[in-house]
């Protein structure tokens, strides 16, 4: 820390002797024994506080004062009259020029010690106060302007997400799917296989001449038993795989396409169908066959994905036998599509922070918290629409999203 520097600037060699005695430990302590000495002084080097005599031959105290306070340069120093009498006139006149305190003479120790203290921190904490003020613009422009960027990467980031949300929700599918085929055609290759066994014992007992009418009869009815359960489970295959192709063409694609909700809902929740049928719960949709939308299916479906996973997962858990409802009205071109559940519900803290990216209460257990802020964003930006919840405790939550029938644009 540098001393203070102090100006004391009085005709009397004596009076300057005895100022100089009690600053001169902490303080650097310059002298000047007339008025034009202490401007002189301040025209070079700027002193943090001066103290002044008032009655000098030449250039008067007050005369100074008035100078220092008339230049920006000193006009902030802090100027201290040091009076050899009491007079009210001259104090009066001193503060009207600028001063800050006065000191009588003979000066007592302590007492100007502690104004002149005073002085030098009010005069620091107002420099900083400046200070700040001068970078304070400056630092609220910059301040800004990262959080404008900050924002930009925000949104970017959950862009990024809800598309690699779209991708992790495919493999889910491709996953789910392919094990739902193994049945199907694990069935089929058991009754191919079966088949063409009896066939080749038939084939001998042709050969052999030996063939009886009873075991044709019995040959033919297995035969047909075969081809019935061949094609059940062909049929499951390729109605599986169709689901599939749908989904995942839709799920791949940012396109808009004109499709029938009720069918695209369907599609969803049979390709999700694999990973919910062990749970003891239902889904009950009523949507009317006739909406056509034009819109971004694909969007649609990992919100509903997303809905479906939470009641399942959070609105259901611990519950023998909840019931999710999806259902859908057509009102002048505005679709109303809702998703209610009868679970736990949501209480007013959690729905305040419902829709924040990286809010879960399943931190760690397998929550990322991004499920509900990417259907906001889908609902918002590729449907051009939006959703509201209303949620109560221990009753449920429904969700309302209302978007175009046609997406415009
Ligand atoms: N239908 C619901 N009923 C009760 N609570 C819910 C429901 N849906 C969401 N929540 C609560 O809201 C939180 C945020 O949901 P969100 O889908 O954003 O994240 P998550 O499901 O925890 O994680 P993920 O990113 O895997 O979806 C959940 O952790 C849960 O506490
Ligand atoms: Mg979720």
């Amino acid at each position: 820390m540098r001393k203070p520097t102090l100006l004391v600037v009085d005709d009397q060699p004596a009076n300057i002797q005895v100022l100089h005695q009690i600053f001169k430990a902490d303080h650097e302590v310059y002298m000047a024994t007339s008025g034009e000495q202490a401007l002189a002084f301040c025209a070079s080097q700027l002193p943090d506080l001066i103290l002044l005599d008032v009655i000098m031959p030449g250039m008067s105290g007050h005369q100074v004062c008035s100078q220092l306070k008339s230049d920006v340069r000193t006009r902030d120093i802090p100027v201290i009259f040091v009076t050899g009498h009491s007079n009210p006139k001259d104090e009066t006149e001193g503060l009207r020029l600028g001063a800050v305190d006065f000191i009588p003479k003979p000066v007592n120790a302590s007492i100007v010690r502690a104004r002149v203290h005073v002085q030098l921190m009010l005069r620091q904490s107002l420099r900083q106060v400046q200070d700040l003020n001068e970078t304070l613009e400056e630092r609220v422009e910059q301040r800004t302007s990262e959080l404008q960027q900050a924002l930009l990467e925000l949104r970017q980031s959950q862009d990024d997400l809800a598309h690699s949300e779209a991708r992790a929700t495919l493999s889910t599918l491709i996953a789910s799917v392919s094990h739902e085929l193994g049945t199907p055609l694990g069935n089929g290759r058991m009754v191919a296989s079966t088949l063409a066994q009896q066939t080749q014992a038939m084939v001998q007992e042709l050969r052999s001449g030996q063939l009886k009418r009873s075991a044709l009869d019995a040959y033919v009815g297995q035969v047909s038993d075969g081809v019935g359960l061949l094609e059940r489970n062909l049929e499951r295959a390729v109605e599986l795989l169709g689901n599939f192709r749908q989904v995942a063409a839709d799920q791949a694609s940012e396109q808009r396409r004109v499709f029938s909700l009720s069918t695209v809902v369907g599609e969803i929740l049979h390709s999700l169908s694999p990973s919910l049928k062990h749970q003891p719960h239902r889904i009950e949709v009523d949507i009317a066959d006739d909406i056509v939308m034009d819109s971004q299916p694909g969007a649609l479906g990992q919100i509903i994905i997303n809905l479906v996973n939470n009641a399942y997962l959070h609105a259901f858990e611990g519950r023998a036998h909840g019931v999710l409802t999806i259902g859908a009205q057509l009102d002048a071109d505005q679709v109303t599509l809702t998703v209610a559940d009868n679970g736990i519900g949501m209480s007013p803290e959690l729905l305040d922070k419902l829709f924040e990216p990286f809010f879960s209460t399943k931190i760690g257990k397998g929550g990322t918290g991004l499920g509900m802020a990417i259907v906001q964003n889908l609902v918002s930006k590729a449907l051009g629409g939006r959703v509201s919840v209303v949620s109560t405790m221990a009753q449920g939550t429904r969700f309302e999203l209302v978007f175009p029938r046609v997406l415009p644009g």
